[in-house]
C-alpha cells in the first residue's frame, strides 16, 4: 500500500510516497481502506517537529480518516469488514490505509460522503468542545471569531449560531470573510483591512464580545482580550499566525474576564463520555442541516506536501481533504 512518510522533521516538501507492506490488524484493531483524510493545521506542525507531540520517526502524518473496514483483529465484533468508518488516530491517516483501535472507530453516519466524514472530528470537535463546554456560550451572546473561515474557525461559527448566539468573524481578505457569511456570520471584519479593536467596538455597539474563539494568536490576540465584554471569556484554541501571545494580566482584572485554555485531544482521552455525546450531537445537527462542513479542495496523495504548503499558505477555506 502507498503511505506518505516523513522521515525527518522538516517540510512538507521533504515528505515522501512510499510502497509499505499491507497493514495487519492486532487484537481490539481494525484495518481501514482510506477514502478520504482531513487536513489539518497541526499535521503542518507535527512535519516540522513542532507540535507539543512528537511521533518516532519515520511515520506516516494525517489523524483524520473515512473509508471502509477492510479487516479487523482477534476480538473485533462491533465492526465488519465492508462497513463505511470514520476513524481518528495520532498518526497514519495520509495512505491507503489506515490502522486504528476500533474504540477510535465512529459508523459513519447515514447519507454522509466520505470526504465530509474525513473532515469533521477534529476541526467540529474542538470547536464544540471549545465554544459549548469551556466556553458555555449563551443563547443572545456574542462571540468573536478570528480566523474565522480556516477549518475550526468556520465550524465555531456555526456552531455559535447552533447555540443562539451572534458571531462576529474575523478573518484576513473578503472572499474569506464571504464564505463566513455563508456559513452563518451576522457581522464581518477584515483585519488586514481594518483595525481589529475599532472594528470590534463598531460591531459590539462598544460593549465588545462576551467569547473570544482564538485559533490564531500572533498579533491578533492582545487587540482582540482588549475589547472582550465585562465578564468575557477568551478561548486559547491555538496559533497559527506562529507566535504565542504574552499578554498584559491586567487585562484580565480589568474586565473581571477569563482566559480558557482548550485541548480537544487530551478530552477526548480523559472524557471519551462527553466526547462521543458531542459527536452524536454534531451529526445529527449535519443531518437535519444545521452545520454544514465545506471541503473546499480535494488533492491526491501523491499532494499531500501541496496540500499542506496551502494550509500553511493560508491559502484553505474550511477543510481539505487528501483522497489515496
Ligand atoms: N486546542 C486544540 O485542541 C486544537 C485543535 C485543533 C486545532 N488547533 C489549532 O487551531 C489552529 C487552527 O487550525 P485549523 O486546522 O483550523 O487551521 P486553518 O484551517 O489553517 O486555519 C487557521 C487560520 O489562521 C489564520 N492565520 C493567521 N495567520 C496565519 C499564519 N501566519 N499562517 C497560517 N494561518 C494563519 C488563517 O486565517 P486568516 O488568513 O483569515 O488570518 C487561517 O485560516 C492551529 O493552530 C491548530 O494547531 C487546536
Amino acid at each position: 500500500m502507498k503511505a506518505i512518510r516523513c522521515k525527518d522533521w522538516g517540510e512538507p516538501d521533504d515528505l515522501v510516497l512510499d510502497t509499505l507492506p499491507d497493514l495487519v490488524p492486532g487484537p481490539g484493531e481494525a484495518v481501514v481502506d482510506v477514502k478520504a483524510a482531513g487536513v489539518n493545521f497541526p499535521d503542518v506542525l507535527t512535519v516540522q517537529g513542532k507540535y507539543q507531540m512528537r511521533p518516532d520517526l519515520p511515520f506516516t502524518p494525517g489523524n483524520e480518516f473515512a473509508g471502509t473496514v477492510r479487516a479487523v483483529g482477534p476480538g473485533v465484533t462491533a465492526f465488519a469488514p465492508g462497513q463505511a468508518v470514520i476513524g481518528f488516530t495520532r498518526t497514519g491517516a495520509f495512505a491507503e490505509q489506515a490502522l486504528a483501535p476500533v474504540d477510535s472507530l465512529l459508523a459513519m453516519p447515514p447519507g454522509m460522503d466520505f470526504d465530509t466524514a474525513a473532515a469533521i472530528t477534529l476541526t467540529y470537535g474542538t470547536s464544540y468542545h471549545a465554544v459549548a463546554d469551556r466556553g458555555a456560550l449563551q443563547p443572545g451572546e456574542t462571540m468573536l471569531v478570528l480566523g474565522a473561515a480556516g477549518g475550526v474557525g468556520l465550524a465555531a461559527i456555526e456552531i455559535g449560531k447552533a447555540l443562539g448566539a451572534r458571531v462576529i468573524a474575523a478573518a484576513s481578505s473578503d472572499d474569506k470573510l464571504a464564505v463566513c457569511k455563508a456559513h452563518g456570520a451576522d457581522e464581518l471584519i477584515n483585519y488586514e483591512r481594518q483595525d481589529l479593536r475599532e472594528a470590534i467596538r463598531a460591531a459590539t455597539a462598544g460593549r465588545g464580545p462576551d467569547l473570544i474563539y482564538d485559533p490564531v494568536g500572533g498579533p491578533y490576540s492582545e487587540p482582540a482580550l482588549r475589547s472582550i465584554a465585562w465578564r468575557g471569556r477568551h478561548l486559547v484554541v491555538g496559533f497559527a499566525a506562529g507566535e504565542i501571545p504574552r499578554l498584559p494580566w491586567n487585562l484580565m482584572l480589568l474586565k473581571g474576564a477569563s482566559v480558557v485554555g482548550v485541548f480537544w485531544g487530551d478530552f477526548t482521552r480523559k472524557e471519551p463520555q462527553a466526547h462521543a455525546a458531542a459527536m452524536q450531537r454534531l451529526t445529527d445537527w449535519m443531518a437535519e442541516g444545521t452545520l454544514r462542513p465545506l471541503v473546499s479542495a480535494r488533492y491526491p496523495l501523491a499532494d499531500t506536501a501541496r496540500a499542506l504548503n496551502d494550509m500553511a499558505a493560508r491559502k484553505v477555506v474550511g477543510k481539505i481533504v487528501i483522497q489515496p
